[in-house]
């Protein structure tokens, strides 16, 4: 008879959604906890302000550019998350 052992999980670290703490699995992607947060939108288009989320996850629909610790126009789904990063919505074109 073998010994059960503990069942295997990753490593998550906690971020924040627009202010609402998530844990995500460590490694995982800005975008990825955009989702898992249940988040209604995480950009505004800049001319209809029409709400987006991320989509193709991959770098190529622009759909997740996201505020990420400040810094504006950030595809969500090309960062890794670190713990205590900050991820908020964009409403319309970003400040300059
Ligand atoms: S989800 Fe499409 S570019 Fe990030």
């Amino acid at each position: 008879m073998y010994a059960t052992r503990p069942e295997a999980r990753p490593a998550t670290v906690e971020v924040f959604v627009d202010g609402v703490a998530v844990m995500v699995p460590a490694g995982a992607s800005a975008a990825a906890a955009v989702l898992l947060a249940g988040a209604a939108a995480i950009r505004e288009t800049s001319i209809s302000g029409a709400p987006r989320l991320p989509y193709c996850m991959m770098g190529v629909c622009f759909d997740c550019l996201a505020e990420v610790d400040g810094a504006p126009n950030v595809q969500a789904c090309m960062v890794a998350v670190a713990p205590g990063m900050r991820i908020s919505r964009q409403r319309g074109a970003r400040h300059v």
